[in-house]
This record gives structure tokens, C-alpha cells and sequence, in this order.
């Protein structure tokens, strides 16, 4: 982190967090704190919250939390930096330029370099595709009748047939070869060295919804094995989390988006646009990219190849989207394999027509399942109906039922009371919806999460009550967190306490790690329930006696827990048999000794 901490710190404190996540989600007040539904995954009922007396969100349905700089982060996909400038920005304060100077790149997050490899890399194709040695890509661009703005949009490029003049070309601004492999454009042979992956294509440049560049797909020029080449995932490049166009497509609003296949596909939509096209990226679609949909559409037309594969590909996706709570429909681009090719032959108009004709997902399931089944054999048909109705069970809403089922009774000439029975002789047999069954922990890792457990709830119980801090700082230290995040915070926390300043959103930000973060912001954001109630029924001083017990207990637990880790340690580290001689003392003290909680 390359910016001076108390400006971090004064930057967060001008944003006041209920103000900024109001701007990207609505919420309500509930007691203390904000209640919405979460951007970070499906949900009906809100279970995100936000406190504005801690400066913290928590979803207590995904884990997702941190302060306002993390929610930018997250949201936005910005790095640290780049969501520091956004509310520097809009709290008005100055944001020192950084230099480009050798000092601040070694500064640089590896996440940041390997940013700047990959833009470094995008120039470089751009240039090369118009230079006499890329006029053989530009020339196929044309044949495709790309024009230059939409070239130019979408930072087409050319690789040469020169096997590492990008490598070198990397090098000469500085950057290591362990960088240059790390970023995904060259490939290290023991035999060979380091060299260039692309070669001889024409070149995609893939980028995240903030327009950074992340990684590559290289076309072959004409005819050849294999015809995509695509950057491996990297630390910057996670193919299920990304979707080739959705940096222009976010902002197209249209009230839907378009998911197809290939690169050439959306470029050719956006070009005839149809601005609001995104692809996945070589792999088949995941519901990370289902949520990150979600962000900015309710609806989704899918447009996939029309041949075997595609209809499978499609019928997964549609699984995915409604997974994700978003609806689907299916574009039937017939006689043509896809959009590109589409567009190219009967224009934008027929598309659009196309596009408002597309088919309802659960029709089009039905269509592709009838297929399979011989209607006019009454066995078959039956065998047909009865899968129908297995998948009519899925809607849980009885009206949405309801209109599936006239829907499909129509279509098969069915009584609609036939296949309504159907439906509810399926559900006794299987349950309306299929419950979702949490994968188990592996047994080795109980101990430890059960240590990691008491560990946050001391730490939830000292942000609330701070002052209780004093009373036991005799018998724990931070050393007694043997989960090294949470020692950490215990340090942060211990010092801001004795200073007399508890802000839990200032140490979120001194962690660099997302998922440190969110893992922090749990902690802080727990509640513990019994710490508001007061009790009316008079039993006030038995409640108390019993919240003591479960607060000695749980330090009672982290310090025998701390001494176990020591003896495990002690063979092998003298530092730790220091630590399980005191802490044999400290425990059997601190067994012995009642801690009042007032
Ligand atoms: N793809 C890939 N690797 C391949 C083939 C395809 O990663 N060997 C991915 C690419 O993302 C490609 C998409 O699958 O964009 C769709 O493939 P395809 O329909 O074959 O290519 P198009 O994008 O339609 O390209 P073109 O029109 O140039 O044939
Ligand atoms: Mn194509």
C-alpha cells in the first residue's frame, strides 16, 4: 500500500458508508444498522448489513464484508487504489500522484504489475496490427468487416510470427521474467527460454468490467489447430468471474443483456448495436458470471450455437441463471450458426425482431426435451409429461406453476388438470424444491476451526465491550491467537484500546487481502445478541452470572487452547517452551479467577 495511512484513514472517514453503499443498494433501517439485499449473491430476503456506528457491511448469507473501500473494491472491481481515488474524489480530498518511479513499482502489489504486463502487452499488439508486419491481421479484420472504430474499441491487435519480440519488449520497460511468465503472455521451456504464447494471430484483448486489461485471445488467421489460444487464468485472470464485453456492455442500458459464445460475436453485435452483448471467455458459463449479470441486468438472451453442443451449452446456462435468480430466454438465429454470422447476412433489424421474439428458457428446455421422446407412442408421451411435470416442481411460486402449466398443456394438448395432477403426484414423490446440503468439514480441520472460533468471539466480545480489555490483559496476549490473522487484529485492537480509540474499519483497511478482510469484517460484525437485551422479567442478575460464565470460558479456551499449541511447539522452539511455562501459570490462574463483566 503506497499511500500514507492516516490519508487512507482520512478518506474513509469522508465517506460515510451508509451514504455510499445507498448509492449502489437500497437499505432500510433496522435498530442500529442498514438492512438490504446483497450485491454480492442471489438472495430474496436481506441479509446485508450495515453499521453505521462500526463503518462495516456483513452479509450474513455469503460472508461478504469489509469497510466503504472494500465495498468499492469489490463492487466495482477496482483495486485498492483505484477505489481510494473514486471517494477521494468524491469527498473532495487531494490524492498525491504516484510517480512511475522505480521505488513505487517495487511497491506495487504483484496484482498491480501483472495489470500493467498485460496493458503493456495490449499496446504493443495494437501497434503491431498496424505495422507492415500486422497488415496480414488487419487485412482479415477487414474481410470479417470489422470497421476501424470498432477495431479500435475493442483494442484489436496482432501478434508477430517473431517468437519473443514481446518478451523482449517487456523486459526493455523493466519488467522481470518471472512477471513476464506470471502474466500469462509468454511461456517459459526449460530448452527454449522465455518466449512469446501468441504468435502469428490476431489478437482479442480481454478486459474486466473496469476496462484493465486481464488477458488475451489470439485467433488463428484463417484456417488452423487450435483456432483460439487464450491466456492462461493468472493471478488477474479469473475466467469464471470475467465476461468478454460486459466493460461496454454494463453501461449500454438496455433492459437486457445478450450472452453468446465468441469474441467475433460480440463484437460484431456491439458493432451492428447491439451494445448490450457479452461472451464467456473459452469455458463454459459459471455462476460467478451469473452474479456479476445480475449487477446490471434482470434479464438474459442467451445466444448459443444452434448445433448439438450449443443446446447443451444453453440448457446448462439456463440452469446457471436461474440459479442466480435471473430470468432467460433463447435466441433462435436459424438458419444461421450465430449472431455474427446473422447480422452479417439479414442486418440489425431482423436481429432485433429476433431478439424480441426469443423464447422463454422453461419452453425452450421443453422443446429440446421433446426431442428425445416419440409423441405419438402414448408410453413415451407419458414418460415426456411426467419429466415435464419433474421440472414444473421447480417453481416454487404457485402462480408461476400455475402458468407453466397452462403454458405446456396448451402446446400438448393436455387437460390442464391432468398435468396439474401429474405435478403434485411428482412433488409428494420428490419434495417441491431440492434442498441445498452443506458440504462437510474434513474431520482434521475441526480442532482448529474450534480454536479459531473461541478466538473470534473474544475478539466480537472486546470490540463491543472494549473496556473488558483491561480486566483481562493480565492473562492474554496476542500471542494467545494462534490463528495469525487474528493476532494480528489482536495487536491493532490491544493498541487502539489502550489508546482509548476503537475503530474497527481503520484495521480492515491496514489488511491488503480480501479475503482477510472479509474474514476481519465477520468478526466485527457479529453481534452478540445478548449484549443489548436488557432483561424484564427480573432475572437480570442470573443472566449476568451467566454471560460471565460464557466470557470466562471462551478465555479460558484461547488460553488453553495458545498453551497447546506451545507444548506441540516447545520440542523444536525455545520462545514456545517459554511461552507454555507462563501460560501453565497464567491458565491455572486465570481458571481460578472470576471476571466480573460490568
Ligand atoms: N474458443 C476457444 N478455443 C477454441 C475454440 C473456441 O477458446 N479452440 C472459444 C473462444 O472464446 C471463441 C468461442 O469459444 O470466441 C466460440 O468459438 P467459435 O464459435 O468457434 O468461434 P467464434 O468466436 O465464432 O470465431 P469465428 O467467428 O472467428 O469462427
Ligand atoms: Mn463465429
Amino acid at each position: 500500500m503506497y499511500y500514507p495511512e492516516e490519508l487512507v484513514e482520512e478518506i474513509r472517514q469522508k465517506n460515510d458508508i451508509v451514504d455510499i453503499i445507498s448509492g449502489y443498494v437500497s437499505l432500510k433501517r433496522k435498530g442500529g444498522n442498514y438492512f438490504g439485499l446483497c450485491p454480492f449473491h442471489n438472495e430474496k430476503t436481506g441479509s446485508f448489513s450495515v453499521s453505521q456506528n462500526k463503518q462495516m457491511y456483513y452479509c450474513f448469507g455469503c460472508g461478504a464484508g469489509g469497510n466503504v473501500i472494500t465495498f468499492i473494491m469489490n463492487y466495482e472491481n477496482y483495486t485498492f487504489g483505484e477505489a481510494l481515488r473514486l471517494l477521494a474524489d468524491r469527498a473532495g480530498v487531494e490524492l498525491p500522484e504516484i510517480e512511475d518511479s522505480k521505488e513505487n513499482r517495487e511497491k506495487e502489489t504483484k496484482r498491480q504489475k501483472l495489470l500493467e504486463i498485460n496493458k503493456e502487452a495490449a499496446k504493443y499488439f495494437y501497434y503491431q496490427l498496424r505495422m507492415p508486419q500486422g497488415s496480414i491481421g488487419l487485412q482479415y479484420f477487414q474481410k470479417r468487416q470489422l470497421t476501424e472504430d470498432t477495431m479500435k474499441q475493442f483494442g484489436l491487435g496482432f501478434s508477430n510470427k517473431t517468437s519473443n519480440d514481446l518478451v523482449q519488449y517487456l523486459r526493455s520497460k523493466g519488467f522481470s521474467d518471472e512477471l513476464i511468465r506470471d502474466s500469462g503472455v509468454a511461456v517459459f521451456h526449460e530448452k527454449y527460454g522465455l518466449n512469446d504464447k501468441f504468435w502469428n494471430r490476431v489478437m482479442f484483448p480481454i478486459q474486466d468490467s473496469n476496462h484493465r486489461v486481464i488477458g488475451f485471445g489470439g485467433r488463428v488467421l484463417g484456417e488452423g489447430e487450435p483456432k483460439y489460444l487464450n491466456s492462461p487464468e493468472t493471478q488477474i485472470f479469473d475466467k469464471s468471474r470475467n465476461l468478454y464485453g460486459l466493460n461496454f456492455a454494463r453501461t449500454s442500458r438496455k433492459n437486457n443483456i445478450i450472452l453468446c459464445e465468441g469474441y467475433m460475436d460480440v463484437i460484431a453485435m456491439h458493432q451492428a448495436g447491439f451494445t448490450q452483448a457479452v461472451a464467456s471467455l473459452g469455458t463454459a458459463f459459471t455462476s460467478g458470471q451469473a452474479n456479476l449479470l445480475r449487477r446490471y441486468a434482470q434479464n438474459v438472451i442467451l445466444s448459443y450455437d444452434s448445433d448439438g453442443a450449443g443446446v447443451k451449452a444453453a440448457l446448462r446456462a439456463i440452469g446457471i441463471l436461474k440459479e442466480a435468480g435471473l430470468s432467460g430466454k433463447v435466441l433462435n438465429l436459424e438458419p444461421y450458426k450465430d449472431p455474427d454470422e446473422f447480422i452479417k447476412n439479414l442486418g440489425p433489424e431482423e436481429f432485433q425482431k429476433r431478439l424480441d421474439q426469443a423464447e422463454n428458457c422453461f419452453l425452450f428446455e421443453i422443446r429440446m426435451l421433446e426431442k428425445n421422446y416419440d409423441l405419438s407412442d402414448p408410453d413415451s408421451k407419458t414418460r415426456f409429461l411426467t419429466e415435464i411435470a419433474k421440472k414444473l416442481c421447480g417453481f416454487s411460486e404457485e402462480v408461476e406453476r400455475e402458468n407453466y402449466i397452462e403454458a405446456v398443456a396448451q402446446k400438448y394438448y393436455i387437460g390442464r388438470d391432468s398435468l396439474r395432477k401429474l405435478v403434485v403426484g411428482q412433488a409428494a414423490r420428490e419434495g417441491m424444491t431440492k434442498e441445498y446440503v452443506r458440504p462437510k468439514a474434513p474431520k482434521g480441520q475441526k480442532q482448529q476451526e474450534k480454536g479459531d472460533q473461541v478466538q473470534r468471539l473474544l475478539l466480537t466480545w472486546l470490540v463491543e465491550v472494549p473496556q473488558l480489555y483491561h480486566k483481562i490483559k493480565v492473562y492474554i496476549s496476542p500471542q494467545d491467537f494462534t490463528n495469525s490473522l487474528y493476532r494480528q487484529v489482536a495487536e491493532m485492537l490491544f493498541e487502539d484500546i489502550e489508546k482509548g480509540n476503537v475503530n474497527p474499519a481503520a484495521i480492515i483497511s491496514r489488511f491488503e487481502e480480501e479475503e482477510e478482510q472479509r474474514d476481519i469484517a465477520r468478526l466485527f460484525h457479529t453481534k452478540l445478541d445478548f449484549l443489548d437485551e436488557e432483561s424484564e422479567d427480573g432475572n437480570g442478575m442470573e443472566e449476568k452470572a451467566e454471560r460471565e460464565k460464557a466470557f470466562h470460558d471462551i478465555l479460558v479456551k484461547v488460553k488453553k487452547n495458545a498453551y497447546e499449541a506451545d507444548v506441540r511447539a516447545s520440542g523444536t522452539d525455545l520462545a514456545a517452551m517459554q511461552r507454555m511455562v507462563d501460560g501453565k501459570v497464567a491458565l491455572a490462574q486465570l481458571e481460578k479467577t472470576h471476571i466480573s463483566i460490568d
